[in-house]
């Protein structure tokens, strides 16, 4: 039995999930899968009341029991720093040691690409962002706050095995994929000498290994303009954790938007999370118009890494007919509503996990 954490978070976080477990619990009934879900209430409403995010025990608990958590989105205006979002997402993502964070950046339609003329084909890579170390290790400090010889730093953190790892699981990667089975690794060892030069060798070193994988590199500034102008060059690409975090948002932009971006925080072999991109949007919350799409594809990359492939590919399948058939939310030009568009989805799910 391979038990699943569902932690719903805030605001649309919790109204997403619920059609994604919906579409979970289809499965499971269906395919006979053997899988638990086991819901979690972490978020600003158990931090308002106990002040806890995480609770004690917690990490080690999914760390041994869980294959993977489905997480929704923490953010309430009601806790405006953000304490208990650091606490559980942070805390679950650099404890549990998530390295690799999975962005797919496929095109479910083509009406959705911002680009003139592209199409699926053109579209359709996958960015690893490093996701323990650099600029976001939170290391650094202010010297002389609110004067004016104020003095403010972050320190970039890239440390061998953190780079070598994402790298490597990047190669990995492309090698299981179907098609283009290729690399291409982004930095700035250009005008950051020292941290991305430990990127150059430790990328050229690693590619002598994958000969069967074609290896680049483009500086980021060039990346993020090839992303625009010719994204189908692109099969993985690997970067570290601030450019991934801007990178893979430009993906999200020439996929459709935000609504239906998915991802993985994941350390091959253990207990991973898997999460919509968005965050929990309380313009949009308890409103009902919330696209379910990220958090029902998110539920799909969870399925695939717990070894449910056919699954996994059935959900992304009803996906993509959703929208082909207009069955969406207003953020992708639909008339529908957060629960009507799950329950379209789980209903394909269904009919397909049949047959
Ligand atoms: N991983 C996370 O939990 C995560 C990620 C990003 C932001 N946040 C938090 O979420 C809160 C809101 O942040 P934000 O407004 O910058 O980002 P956001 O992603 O929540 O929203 C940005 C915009 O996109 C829209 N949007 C987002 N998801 C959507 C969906 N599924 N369907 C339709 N429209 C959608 C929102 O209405 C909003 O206009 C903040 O507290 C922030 O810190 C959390």
């Amino acid at each position: 039995m391979k038990k699943i954490a569902i932690v719903p978070g805030d605001g649309i976080g919790i109204e997403v999930t619920r059609e994604a477990v919906a579409v979970l619990e289809t499965l499971r009934k269906r395919r006979h899968l053997l899988i638990e879900l086991v819901p979690f209430d972490w978020g600003a409403e158990r931090w308002l009341r106990d002040r806890v995010g995480l609770p004690a025990g917690a990490l080690d608990e999914l760390r041994s029991d869980f294959a993977a958590v489905l997480f929704g989105a923490v953010g309430d205006p009601r806790v405006p720093d953000m304490a208990h979002g650091r606490e559980i997402l942070l805390g679950m993502r650099f404890q549990l040691d998530l390295f690799v964070n999975l962005r797919p950046v496929r095109l479910l339609n083509d009406r959705l690409c911002p680009l003139k003329g592209r199409t699926g084909s053109d579209v359709d890579m996958v960015i690893l962002r490093e996701n323990t170390e650099g600029v976001y290790a939170d290391m650094g400090g202010i010297f002389k706050k609110d004067t004016p010889d104020e003095i403010a730093i972050n320190e970039d953190i890239n440390t061998r095995k953190g780079v070598e790892r994402i790298i490597r699981a990047a190669f990995e990667l492309a090698r299981k994929r179907d098609g283009k089975k290729r690399v291409c690794m982004s930095d700035k060892a250009n005008a950051m000498r020292f941290a991305h030069d430990l990127w150059q060798r430790t990328f050229r070193e690693v590619a002598r290994e994958y000969a069967d994988i074609e290896a680049s590199h483009l500086y980021v500034d060039v990346m993020a303009m090839e992303m625009v102008r010719n994204p189908a060059r692109f099969d993985v690409v690997v970067t570290n954790n601030l450019f991934g975090d801007i990178l893979s948002d430009l993906g999200a932009g020439l996929a459709g938007g935000l609504g239906v971006a998915a991802s993985g925080n994941i350390n091959p072999g253990q207990c991973s999370l898997f999460e919509p991109v968005h965050g929990s949007a309380p313009d949009i919350a308890g409103k009902g118009v919330a696209n379910p799409m990220g958090s029902i594809l998110s539920a799909a990359l969870l399925l695939d890494h717990i070894g449910f492939h056919s699954e996994a590919q059935l959900v992304e399948k009803a996906v993509e007919k959703a929208v082909a058939e207009h069955m969406t939310t207003r953020d992708l030009g639909g008339t529908h509503s957060t629960e009507e568009v799950g329950k379209f989805i789980r209903g394909l799910v269904d009919e397909a996990a049949r047959g």
